[in-house]
């Protein structure tokens, strides 16, 4: 596996493997890699002749106040799961070459990104489009792998794709879960032990939402108060918000029918942690 941070030395090899006609699979993160990650990585190996992986912590992405300083950080570790996973090319460029000074070009979705995460954490979105836009131009893939576990975030690049003509594919794969279904994420270190036992409430509360949507519950009002009980009798939980929308313009719903998306962002402390189901009816 090569490791590069420099721009011009990533077009130089894509220009090399684009020549050999190789296909390109992506998987863009920001490092602190967990099982999560690797099964984007091991899929993008399946499919395509060769793997880019990036790591950079977006400081585009993170609002005032938010943890972009503290966000885990440990490349050593990254790079030996990142290739044992079958990356080929790691990728960490640096904050100072991706905004370099007088940046002054940002991409924004409109509508999917007002609700939800969108909502809580105001600019959040347009730091992802733009900075995955500003990969998918440096790494130009055929495919790329993102996880359910940020099912807004995923539903808005495959949007931005549609809208701007991007010529690769976007792959949604399923979020990979702890033992007690907590959905795993670099975030999920900063828990105490007593939060880290708390936290399996958002999926038990998604679990919750799936039972009762099974059982013929229509009514999106219900289903939602049943999870806030849920996670309200929870300690530490402090929910941020809960939602149940379409799959198309994420906006909510006041009767579940089709495919739906059931999201919730939950804190404890000063950490904020996010789950999400599809269900369809
Ligand atoms: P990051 O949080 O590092 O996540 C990178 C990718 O891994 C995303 O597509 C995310 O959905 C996926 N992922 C995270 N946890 C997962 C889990 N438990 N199961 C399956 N997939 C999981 O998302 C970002 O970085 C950034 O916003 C990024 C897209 C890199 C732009 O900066």
């Amino acid at each position: 596996m090569q490791v590069v941070g420099e721009l011009r030395s990533i077009r130089e090899i894509i220009g090399e493997i684009k020549k050999r006609e190789m296909t390109i699979g992506f998987v863009p993160t920001m490092g602190f890699l967990h099982e999560g990650h690797l099964s984007l990585i091991r899929r993008a190996k399946e499919e395509n002749d060769f793997v880019v992986v990036s790591i950079f912590v977006n400081p585009l992405q993170f609002g005032v106040g938010e943890d972009f300083e503290q966000y885990p950080r440990d490349l050593e570790r990254d790079k030996e799961l990142a290739a044992a996973a079958g990356c080929d090319l790691l990728f960490v460029p640096a904050a100072k070459d991706m905004y370099q000074r007088g940046y002054a070009t940002f991409v924004d979705v409109d509508r999917l990104t007002e609700g939800l995460c969108g909502a809580s954490r105001p600019g959040h979105f347009r730091g992802v489009t733009t900075v995955v836009n500003k990969l998918f131009n440096l790494v130009s893939p055929h495919r790329a792998y993102f996880g359910q576990k940020d099912a807004q975030q995923a539903l808005v690049l495959q949007r931005m794709i549609r809208d701007l003509n991007m010529d690769l594919e976007l792959i949604i794969l399923p979020t990979i879960r702890e033992s007690d279904g907590l959905a795993m994420s670099s975030r999920n270190k900063y828990l105490s032990s007593v939060e880290r036992k708390e936290a399996s409430v958002l999926y038990r509360s998604l679990r919750l939402a799936r039972e009762l949507i099974d059982r013929g519950e229509k009514d999106a009002l219900i289903v939602k108060k049943s999870m806030e009980d849920l996670i309200r009798s929870t300690r530490g939980a402090v929910l941020d918000y809960l939602e149940i929308v379409d799959t198309d313009e994420l906006k909510p719903l006041e009767s579940i029918n089709g495919k739906c998306l059931v999201a919730v962002a939950v804190k404890f402390g000063a950490t904020r942690l996010i789950d999400n189901i599809f269900v369809e009816v």
